[in-house]
């Protein structure tokens, strides 16, 4: 069984992958820090604790940071839904998180089990870049970071060039760019190329007919009308899934070594993730990059532990 510890930012997309990790016969999860991000952090932390209940699980969830390290939350509740889980009238409050700091925890977690702990982040990276600078140790402790982050093959979603977790708290994400923590980027991209969900596929997850299913489809529903008004693309995709997908079985995405920069500041660039891709600069790579993932093994996976 791997030990997991897994790090959000608890809206539509997030939840099914909590469902997915939590449900998982091949992890353990020991714990999950909430970080401000696509909405509120105190409505991350209900959201997270109700799909926790959901799960008949009893993981701790603890509260981490309440914005980025450097400047102030912009959420994407037009995406996700004021509530950050669709809007569709969940009880979303008065659950109890645990007292302790997040990122006391998550530290002390990993540090007391070297090598152990496998960590996924589903949300801006603040509070790994606050425990990072705090316990710089901790890079070499984590066996494996996997990051929902960056649009390193295509253009962005929050911004031309930015995706949104990363773009959200840049001067985080550089930071943990540039520690020496195994780090794996699954991207907007890759979200795209291999987590998008037709209308047929939403249907078909329907059909499954447990409450898990209902709850990932239904609360997806502020994105539904996002993506059918904005993109004109009928369907979503699930990138916080899919890197639940990769850090439960890794051998599902194609993975490359390369040279990343995160842009920090305010310009047009801000959360771009810059990658060498043609080894031009000759640095040593920092970072993993996913560059493919059947969608079918995606799609499997889902329906599995949603059933
Ligand atoms: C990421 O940002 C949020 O909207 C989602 O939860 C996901 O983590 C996608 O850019
Ligand atoms: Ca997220």
């Amino acid at each position: 069984m791997q030990q997991f510890w897994i790090d959000t930012d608890t809206a539509s997309d997030d939840a099914v992958a909590l469902v997915m990790a939590l449900r998982s016969p091949v992890a353990q999860v020991e714990g999950i820090s909430v970080v401000a991000g696509n909405v509120s952090l105190d409505q991350c932390v209900q959201n997270a604790l109700y799909t926790v209940e959901l799960c008949g699980k009893d993981t701790p969830v603890y509260v981490g940071l309440e914005k980025p390290i450097m400047r102030k939350l912009e959420d994407a509740s037009e995406v996700h839904g004021d509530d950050g889980m669709g809007d569709i009238g969940l009880d979303l409050k008065g659950r109890t998180p645990a007292t302790e700091h997040a990122i006391d925890v998550m530290t002390e977690c990993i540090m007391s089990s070297p090598g152990k702990i496998r960590l996924v982040t589903l949300g801006p990276l603040s509070n790994i870049a606050n425990a990072l600078l705090r316990t710089p140790e901790l890079a070499g402790a984590v066996e494996h970071c996997y990051i929902m982050g960056g649009a390193p093959h295509m253009p962005g979603n929050i911004t031309e060039v930015a995706e949104f977790n990363i773009w959200a708290d840049p001067e985080a994400a550089h930071i943990v760019a540039e520690s020496s923590m195994p780090q794996t980027y699954v991207g907007w991209d890759a979200s795209m190329a291999s987590a998008f969900v037709t209308p047929e596929q939403i249907e078909e997850i329907r059909a499954i007919g447990t409450k898990f299913s209902d709850f990932a489809m239904d609360i997806q529903a502020t994105i539904l009308k996002f993506m059918q008004d904005f993109a004109k693309m009928p369907g979503f995709d699930l990138p916080d899934p899919l890197a639940v997908a990769v850090a439960l079985d890794p051998s599902i995405a194609e993975t490359k070594p390369y040279s990343m920069n995160v842009v920090t500041g305010d310009s047009l660039t801000r959360g771009m993730t810059v990658v060498d891709f043609m080894d031009v600069t000759k640095k040593p790579a920092n970072v993993n990059i996913v560059t493919h993932i059947e969608p079918a093994d995606f799609m499997k996976m889902l329906k599995e532990l949603l059933g």
